[in-house]
């Protein structure tokens, strides 16, 4: 057996922590998302810097919850929240007129069932969710890194199914959409593996579009492109 270089080892380590599933873009505000910010963040902004949260204090109640990574402009968050008001919603987005706009629909929905962090969902997840705390995790139309060299750039990986897994109650499920045919084969190759789960699916692949995922833009032009729209559901067993 070859041994490895301990300080190989390490920064290889490294290089996987720091390899990120997305890229930061500067993104140009509106007048709109800035007021957003400025006025929905107080109410319903979170920080990673604050660590762990007890999300019935937060919330003031406690209800069902979902975790959603990357809700991008916030529009199946705010339709979601409003459908489900028994129900609380912790969103998550790096991009930061995203996060805006989302402020700014709970502003003017006026509802209270969401709060918000701006920065790594993985980070989130990690530092401040409980273990065995959360119903349901939410990850629509992940970015899909198309070229092979930029595969380890997706989220779904085995250390992310492990790492939901740890942070969904038992029976709760972590509910996944795509409209790129090769990440959903991707997405059930990971999960298919990944101990713990239980794929709702009756065919052991995807389920059928579910009722409570609200249309979102990428599906509207996934339609348009001709694509399908790929839903994966994986149930937390132990
Ligand atoms: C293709 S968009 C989809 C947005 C939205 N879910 C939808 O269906 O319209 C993917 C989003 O995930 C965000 N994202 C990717 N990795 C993330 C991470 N680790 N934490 C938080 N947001 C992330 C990106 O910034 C981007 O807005």
């Amino acid at each position: 057996m070859t041994e490895q270089n301990p300080a190989a080892e390490e920064q290889q380590t490294e290089h996987r922590r720091t390899i990120k599933s997305f890229v930061m873009r500067a993104g140009r505000m509106t007048e709109g998302q800035q007021r957003g910010l400025e006025q929905g963040w107080p109410k319903f902004g979170l920080a990673l810097e604050d660590g762990p949260r007890d999300f019935d204090e937060v919330f003031g109640r406690s209800a069902p919850r979902t975790f959603e990574i990357g809700f991008g402009m916030g529009h199946s968050t705010l339709e979601m929240a409003a459908a489900a008001p028994d129900q609380d919603f912790i969103g998550v987005e790096v991009h930061k007129p995203g996060v805006g706009a989302l402020l700014s629909g709970l502003l003017s929905q006026k509802l209270n069932n969401v709060r918000v962090y701006s920065c790594d969902a993985l980070e989130v997840l990690r530092d401040c969710v409980a273990d065995a705390s959360l119903d349901r995790v939410l990850l629509f139309f992940p970015d899909p890194w198309h070229k092979s060299r930029h595969h380890k750039r997706r989220i779904v990986q085995p250390a992310f199914a492990e790492l939901i897994r740890s942070k969904l109650k038992v029976g709760g499920v972590l509910h996944m959409a795509t409209d790129w045919e090769p990440y959903a084969e991707y997405m059930l190759e990971v999960m298919n593996v990944a101990p713990g789960y239980r794929n709702l699916a009756e065919d052991g692949r995807c389920v059928p579009r579910p009722a409570e995922r609200p249309v979102t833009k990428f599906e509207r032009r996934g339609e348009r492109l001709g694509h399908g729209v790929w839903d994966l559901k994986f149930q937390r067993i132990d």
